[in-house]
């Protein structure tokens, strides 16, 4: 079977997506500098699938060492999830995101041109939009100049992976996720935020688990049907499985272009009072909750158009908001 690298593989995405690499039969290597992950969950990988991946500690920015494992290890492809990922810390450290995510990915590029690897699925985002003028947003609605630093390096990622691709002759996909939420069924893997969480899911499981007070709406005079805003919850396993199909795709040649781009969404929007509700149906807890300000930065509304993932890579998701919900909450009761 072929072996592909998994760069952040014990990070959220990145550990789920091992899972499901190993289950589908993949030989899987992970190189992680555990900046904002545990190594137990290379454990928890194991005891879920029963298979041990390779696992190398170190940081793609050490430029060395990263030409070392390409060396020793032979490797059919790679999916590349290491990046540092929050947008607000971004905003007072654009520096250290600049250096982590595009100096991360250019050792590696230099790395898989040198040791000719030819397939790779970069983990992009649904922020790379911006705010849309039309939804849902499909793959052909114009990059807007981000808000973030951490925006601009997924912006920027794109477009380094896009010339890669071209001038030496490679297979790259692009996925822009939309919002990422859920855990592994088992609740042995799942999100693990550092302090206090920036996102509204593992801030709505903390407040249910009584590690936060309350949880802040932050704003309820959007433009939408309850006036607050709309994202798309996608859940995590079903985004682990669409990096399966990608990477399918790429190794069995039948991309049509060489740099590909899918947004992996579940096509609904949801405003933040639903995901309330459907997290407290989904727990059978009742959450405390103040409506405050908006959040500057924040976007109105954004879902996807999955159309062409369904077509291309086969690929439609398949749990619903309560679900994902269901098994965020089962992995924060495995926390307290
Ligand atoms: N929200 C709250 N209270 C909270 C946290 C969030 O009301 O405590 C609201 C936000 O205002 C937003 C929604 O819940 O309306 C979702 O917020 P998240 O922070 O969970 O997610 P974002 O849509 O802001 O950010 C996500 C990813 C980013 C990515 C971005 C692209 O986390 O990595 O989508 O739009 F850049």
């Amino acid at each position: 079977m072929p072996k592909i690298l998994v760069t952040g593989g014990l990070g959220y995405i990145g550990s789920h997506t091992v899972v499901e690499l190993l289950n589908d039969g993949f030989e899987v290597a992970i190189i992680d500098d555990l900046s904002n992950s545990e190594r137990f969950v290379l454990d928890r990988i194991e005891e879920i699938t029963g298979k041990k991946p390779d696992f190398f500690e170190f940081d793609l920015k050490d430029q060395e060492r990263t030409n070392q494992f390409f060396a020793e290890n032979k490797v059919d492809g790679v999916i590349h999830f290491a990046a540092s990922k929050a947008v607000g810390e971004s905003m007072v450290k654009p520096l250290i995101y600049y250096r982590n995510n595009l100096v991360g990915l250019l050792n590696l590029l230099d790395a898989a041109k040198d040791h000719h690897i030819d397939n790779i699925i970069f983990s992009s985002s649904c922020t790379v939009y911006g705010q849309a003028d039309e939804l849902p947003i499909d793959e052909k609605a114009p990059i807007k100049k981000a808000e973030s630093s951490y925006g601009k390096t997924k912006q920027m990622g794109e477009e380094i992976l896009e010339d890669f691709a071209r001038v030496f002759d490679k297979k790259i996909i692009a996925l822009r996720y939309f919002n990422p939420i859920g855990a592994h069924p088992s609740a042995l893997i799942g999100e693990l935020p550092k302090g206090v969480p920036n996102n509204l899911i593992p801030f709505i499981t903390q407040t249910a688990a009584g590690i936060r007070e309350q949880l802040s709406v932050f704003g309820d005079d959007y433009p939408t049907r309850d006036g607050t805003a709309i994202r798309d919850y996608i859940y995590v396993m079903d985004l682990a499985n669409a990096h399966v199909k990608g990477l399918k795709r790429l190794l069995a040649d039948e991309n049509v272009d060489q740099y590909e781009i899918y947004n992996l969404g579940t096509g609904t929007g949801s405003t933040v009072l639903e995901v309330i509700q459907a997290f407290e149906e989904a727990s059978g807890t009742k959450l405390n909750y103040k409506i405050v300000d908006r959040r500057p930065g924040d976007i109105t509304a954004a879902y996807a158009d999955n159309t062409k993932a369904a077509k291309e890579l086969g690929w439609t998701p398949e749990t619903s908001l309560e679900e994902s919900l269901r098994t965020a909450w089962e992995w924060q009761k495995t926390l307290d």
